[in-house]
């Protein structure tokens, strides 16, 4: 059943009611089309229509309340007329909560090294047939809308945060005329929600300029782009905070490609309010639990006759059900065992989204992250 939203002349197909802030935290409801979720939020990735290792239904009972999908592996297979033929993403992949697909251009950069960027947009080598393609910003719309997720992101120019030069300058002036064409080419305004992605690198004034000319033009929501890339964690902070500082306070925000749940904490005390990233189902490919004490390595020889659950503070039903000493037996050599991790490992993830906003509400945030931090690094290193 679809939420029924206000659009206005814009076009708008969400609402972002703040419940509670702490200093500058925030707790809110985020109302898209198909779902209505709560902030602090994390995303997992479904790059192919899937989180790798889940079920929808299991992302469901885990408490997952919207998922990533990725244009460029979209496009590849099944491709966008395909599924727009078979109802949109969500009906293919039998998912009836909020999607969000990201755009297309950071992925080609960042697994096609032979990926070149011009003004026209990103072209790169197929991988299926090796021929040349081009992404233009319009036709990573296009994709988008054909797909039909919540929130649609625009295309940008990504650069390392590790670089410098004018190649910096460049990509953050680009990404900014390529938003106009974003929007121009947005067919679906009032049930779909374009994102404007800032970006900037590591410099202050980019940023600046990037953050002031995204809210001119604005967008329901705004992503802060070009970080976890390799920079050190005092930059990737100080970026968060200029940026959430810019931002419009009644929109969302929200920090691509991360992270890791102390980047989560942090970057909610700064102002944020999404999140993505395939760590915690990719770690739990490689045997890794997320627990609250930090990582619990499944591989380890002490694990083969640990008769606990994965975490003992954890109501799902990996944790219900099976001891860390199975999960060694599984891991690496049966699918399952990846399975049952990335399982508790979402949960997990669910479980740090609803602390934070539980403790938003309850004005005790500053007491959440201390009891966070206090777990994690216990000799307060
Ligand atoms: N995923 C992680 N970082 C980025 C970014 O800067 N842009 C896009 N489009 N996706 C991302
Ligand atoms: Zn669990």
């Amino acid at each position: 059943k679809r939420a029924h939203l206000c659009t206005n002349s814009l076009g708008m197909a969400l609402q972002f009611e703040i419940l509670a802030r702490y200093k500058r935290a925030r707790a809110a409801k985020l109302t898209l089309p198909h779902f209505t979720c709560q902030t602090p939020l994390f995303m997992p990735v479904g790059t192919q229509g899937t989180v790798k290792g889940l079920t929808s239904s299991q992302l469901e009972d885990a408490g997952c309340q919207i998922v990533l999908g990725n244009t460029y592996h979209l496009a590849l297979r099944p491709g966008a007329d395909l599924l727009e033929q078979l109802g949109g993403l969500h009906h293919f992949m039998n998912w009836s909560r909020a999607l969000l697909t990201d755009s297309g251009g950071f992925q080609m950069v960042s697994l096609l090294h032979l990926a070149d960027i011009t003004e026209a947009g990103v072209t790169f080598q197929s991988p299926v047939d090796g021929t040349s393609m081009l992404l233009t910003p319009e036709e990573s719309i296009h994709i988008q809308n054909k797909i039909g997720a919540d929130i649609i992101m625009a295309l940008d120019d990504v650069v390392k945060t590790t670089i410098t030069g004018p190649r910096i300058e460049e990509a953050m002036y680009r990404t900014l005329r390529w938003i106009d064409r974003c929007i121009a080419a947005h067919s679906r305004p009032s049930e779909q929600n374009l994102f404007g992605i800032v970006q900037g690198g590591l410099d202050p004034h980019l940023r600046d300029v990037c953050c002031q000319g995204l809210v001119d033009r604005n967008l329901p929501g705004y992503a802060i782009g070009g970080l976890a890339g390799g920079e050190d964690k005092d930059s990737f902070w100080r970026v968060v905070a200029q940026c959430t500082a810019q931002l419009p306070e009644d929109k969302p925000r929200y920090v691509m490609g991360v992270g890791f749940p102390l980047d989560i904490v942090v970057c909610s005390a700064l102002g944020a309010d999404m999140y993505d990233c395939v760590y915690p189902t990719r770690t739990a490919r490689f045997g890794t639990a997320l627990i609250p004490e930090g990582m619990l390595k499944l591989k380890n020889a002490d694990m083969a006759t640990d008769v606990r659950p994965l975490d003992a503070s954890c109501s799902c039903m990996v944790c219900k059900r099976y001891t860390r000493a199975y999960l060694h037996t599984l891991v690496t050599r049966e699918a399952m065992g990846s399975q049952l991790i990335s399982y508790h490992n979402v949960a997990y993830m669910m479980k740090l989204n609803n602390d934070l906003h539980k403790s938003i509400l309850e004005g005790c945030f500053p007491q959440f992250v201390q009891g966070f931090l206090r777990m994690q690094f216990p000799k307060g290193n």
